[in-house]
């Protein structure tokens, strides 16, 4: 059977952008098409600047919202990565078979260095390396499919560049993953700033859609968005970034095709309307769900329990083998 590995941070409240981009897609078809596993991947938060109690506290929101979103641990194996030691061991063997060169292109090491210096902060040297236990996630796993955001293309580029030169070097011992991305709203936009990436973190919130935003809070960021300048709607990223992204988050919502929605729009003011309308619904019954699964901590302390336990029966004989591929003295 097919293995899919996906992950996400525990760095800030999920928004639309995750929902859409990739724990829709985790719900709706991987989890039942194939062996998956999904991880809170806490490790990763430590490469900023954090508050160790936020990073405890967004990681139980998190693992929470994965379930209220509808994956279940019946099917899918949800856990903390903290709680698996194999990512890290694995992590540093490949930090032995990388280079220094490919983390320095990645382009969100760019951009988020260039950002920690701006902001009179230094750089960690993990940030530096978070490619490469990304890579240790998704290898120790033997998997095929890695379902992410448009975001992600380049790092699980890495993860199948390291994963060849591996076998190469010292014998097959991994499977050589691929990314996919959803059809649509693969990448959805800051509103206020549709030119970049809604991301968790950003200073002005405004233009951040957050899977626990009241129905109000959601409306009214989507009725501000940020639209283009023209007066016709049409589908075009590049010339009408707002507008296409409003179009995009339409189409994912209800299925249609954004040109066909183009099509049937005249102002932007109906547009805006309905698409708020449509987010709105579409996320009703996650924020619902995620309501009654706080109530109830013991569950998750036991689906997590029993998630890293069978990751970790998972990942131990492929890092092991990985270890003694590269010449490590068995223990006895
Ligand atoms: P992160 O929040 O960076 O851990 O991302 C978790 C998952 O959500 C990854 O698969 C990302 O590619 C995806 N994702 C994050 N932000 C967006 C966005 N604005 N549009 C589409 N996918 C996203
Ligand atoms: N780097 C990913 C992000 O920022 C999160 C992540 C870490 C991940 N390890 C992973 C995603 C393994 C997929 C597979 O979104």
């Amino acid at each position: 059977m097919k293995r899919i590995f996906s992950g996400i941070k525990p760095t800030g409240h999920l928004t639309l952008g995750n929902y859409l981009g990739a724990v829709r897609r985790w719900v709706e078809v991987d989890q039942h098409q194939a062996d998956a596993l999904f991880s809170i991947v806490d490790l990763h938060a430590l490469t900023v600047e954090h508050d160790p109690a936020r990073v405890t506290r967004l990681s139980r929101q998190a693992a929470t919202l994965l379930l209220a979103a509808g994956l279940d641990p019946e099917r899918c194996t949800v856990f903390v990565q903290s709680q698996v030691d194999e990512h890290a061991r694995l992590s540093y063997l490949l930090e032995c078979v990388a280079t220094d060169g490919e983390m320095r292109r990645m382009i969100q090491y760019k951009e988020k260095s260039v950002r920690a210096r701006e902001a009179g902060q230094s750089v960690r040297l993990s940030l530096l390396t978070y490619p490469v236990l990304m890579a240790a996630d998704i290898l120790a796993y033997g998997t095929d499919e890695v379902p992410v955001g448009e975001d992600q293309t380049q790092h699980v580029e890495l993860a199948r560049d390291l994963a060849v030169r591996f076998n190469q070097r010292y014998g097959q011992v991994f499977a050589v993953p691929r990314a996919t991305h959803p059809k649509v709203a693969a990448r959805v936009m800051d509103l206020q700033d549709p030119t970049s990436k809604m991301g968790k973190s950003h200073e002005n919130t405004g233009g951040i859609v957050y899977l626990l935003d009241d129905a109000d809070v959601v409306r009214r960021k989507i009725m501000r968005a940020v639209t283009d300048s023209g007066r016709e709607v049409v589908y075009d990223r590049a010339a009408a970034p707002g507008l296409a992204n409003l179009l995009d988050l339409l189409a994912a919502a209800t299925g249609e095709d954004q040109a066909g929605l183009a099509a049937s729009y005249d102002s932007y003011g109906a547009l805006k309307k309905d698409t708020a309308e449509a987010v709105v619904e579409l996320l009703r019954p996650v924020r619902e769900r995620h309501a009654e699964f706080a109530a109830d901590p013991g569950q998750l302390d036991r689906v997590l329990r029993l998630g890293a336990e069978r990751a970790r029966g998972m990942a131990r004989p492929v890092v092991d083998r990985a270890y003694r591929a590269m010449g490590l003295l068995p223990a006895v």
